[in-house]
């Protein structure tokens, strides 16, 4: 993959790890307190998703970019609003949607550069690949909530 097409690719990929962080970042705001308990922990691994994504842009020499600026950013990206009003259920729903495109997302990201012929790449794949273990795990949790409830 080329230079700018990866820089490109993980900017994009910034952007929507911030969109995640936002999902759960008002974990407080829950009644339920295994919602709480389970987005605060969530919260944070979009964090350090977040963290992971803007290292490797800086030991690439780039700049972490938004390709949305500000707003909603999920609302843009996923072509998902979610009204304030919203029933935690629904909420839930929409995030294991949410997850399991970044499940996607990733996926293809990362057979696409494990294929490369750069090493520095295949390396990159693995860092990466904690990412996406972690959007599938969230998903499968908020499955397996949904089912409860
Ligand atoms: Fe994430």
């Amino acid at each position: 993959m080329e230079e700018k097409q990866l820089i490109g690719e993980l900017n994009r990929i910034l952007t929507l790890e911030h969109g995640h962080l936002g999902m759960y970042r008002d974990f407080i705001d829950h009644e339920e307190k295994e919602i709480r308990r389970t987005f605060r922990r969530f919260a944070e691994i979009e964090a350090e998703h977040v963290e992971k994504v803007k290292s490797i842009l800086y030991n690439l020499g780039a700049k972490p970019s938004f390709v949305v600026e500000g707003g909603d950013i999920i609302g843009s990206l996923f072509g998902f609003t979610i009204n304030k009003a919203a029933s935690i259920k629904d909420i839930i729903k929409i995030y294991s949607a949410i997850e399991k495109k970044s499940h996607e997302g990733y996926a293809a990201f990362v057979s696409k550069i494990e294929q490369d012929a750069d090493n520095r790449n295949r390396f990159l794949a693995e860092i990466v690949s904690s990412n996406m273990l972690e959007s599938h795990l969230m998903h499968l949790w908020l499955e397996d909530k949904l089912r409860t409830m």
